[in-house]
């Protein structure tokens, strides 16, 4: 048994000198030492020794399998080192090597045009409201001087809540953000100086029209506010926005919840107000050198009154713009159809 057991050692010995990777000293291992191994199997015989032999091959067995035990580790140390050094002479690192830079992204154009939006207000005392963008019909257009079926509601094509209706009417999702000059008015501070920011809904899709947009509200209540109040607040944003070039105009128009009422139109920056393009095309953004932006007025007495405000007392503005509208016409963008802002079309966003 003796020879039998030195006869294995010098055999596995040679398969490990033998071994190229980490698996040929697996495969070594398990053939000779492993559980069902050359080893074990010698083992089994111990019993049949004479009983006197039985402790001194037991004690050799076990010293056997001891150096070989070594021995893999000693291999696998060197095997491990030589996979390191092969590394770095292949994947030498030079740190003072500058790093590459990780894709970066920015803020989406409407969030960048929301910020400068609230900051140019900002400027003159306007504060920031968030009221919900899911509100009931008495906010969206009741407390606005529409009654329940009356015609002026079909122009704000709106998308209704699947919700129960309560003594507020239904719930919908806002088609504009004067949802939010009552819910502003019933706090009852004065003066009111608020600009609302908010996404809107209509059933609406076209180059100037997308379902989902975002509107700027402003509503300034106060003892003593005129029209003229209005103009130079539209004048100071259109200037700071656009810059001194272009002109905006004040077109009489109708709206339930002002009176009298206008609507906002820009010098088209598409076409630099001609109504025709550099191709000698009719410029397809804007009406004979003129874009619509929003509307405005003065605040009607019955939506003072909804809001609990007594209109013998105070007077106020109110103009509600689209922010996607106002964005595309500033100088030099040129972005002919507003729904290429929410086509995440990286080529286009990148631009920016
Ligand atoms: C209103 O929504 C009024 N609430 C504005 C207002 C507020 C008037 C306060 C008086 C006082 P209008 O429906 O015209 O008005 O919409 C205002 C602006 O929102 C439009 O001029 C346009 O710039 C933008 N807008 C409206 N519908 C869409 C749409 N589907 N996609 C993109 N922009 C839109």
């Amino acid at each position: 048994m003796q020879d039998q057991l030195n006869a294995l050692k010098m055999e596995m010995e040679q398969a490990v000198a033998k071994a190229k990777t980490p698996a040929d000293l697996e495969a070594a291992e398990i053939r000779f030492l492993g559980r069902k191994g050359a080893l074990a199997e010698l083992m089994k015989k111990l019993p049949s020794l004479a009983p006197d032999k039985r402790p001194k091959m037991g004690a050799l067995a076990n010293d056997i399998k001891r150096q070989l035990e070594m021995l893999l580790a000693s291999r696998r140390g060197q095997m491990e080192e030589k996979s390191l050094s092969r590394l770095a002479e292949t994947e030498r690192a030079d740190v003072t090597e500058p790093g590459a830079r990780p894709p970066e992204g920015h803020l989406h154009l409407m969030t960048k045009a929301i910020n400068e939006i609230t900051d140019i207000f900002a400027r003159i005392g306007f504060v920031r409201t968030r009221y919900p963008e899911v509100d009931w019909d008495w906010y969206a257009f009741e407390s606005l001087n529409m009654p329940k079926e009356h015609p002026a509601r079909d122009e704000w094509e709106t998308f209704f809540m699947d919700a129960p209706p309560s003594k507020m009417g239904k719930m919908v999702l806002t088609p504009h953000t004067s949802n939010a000059q009552v819910r502003e008015l019933e706090r009852g501070e004065f003066p009111v100086r608020m600009i609302n920011i908010a996404k809107c809904y209509r059933r609406q899709m076209d180059v100037t029209h997308v379902p989902m947009f975002h509107q700027f509200e402003g509503l300034y209540v106060d003892q003593g506010v005129a029209v003229t109040h209005l103009i130079g607040v539209l004048e100071y944003f259109a200037r700071e926005f656009f810059g001194p070039e272009r002109k905006i105009r004040l077109r009489p128009h109708h709206f339930r919840f002002t009176e009298p009422s206008f609507e906002i139109d820009i010098s088209c920056g598409v076409c630099g107000g001609s109504g025709v393009t550099a191709d000698k095309q009719k410029c397809r953004m804007c009406k004979r050198g003129w874009l619509e932006l929003g509307g405005a007025g003065m605040v009607h007495p019955n939506v003072l009154l909804a809001g609990k405000v007594d209109p013998r007392k105070y007077s106020g503005f109110a103009f509600g713009w689209g922010v996607e509208r106002t964005y595309s016409m500033k100088e030099g963008l040129k972005i002919d159809d507003i729904r290429t802002l929410y086509k995440n079309d990286l080529r286009f966003l990148k631009q920016f």
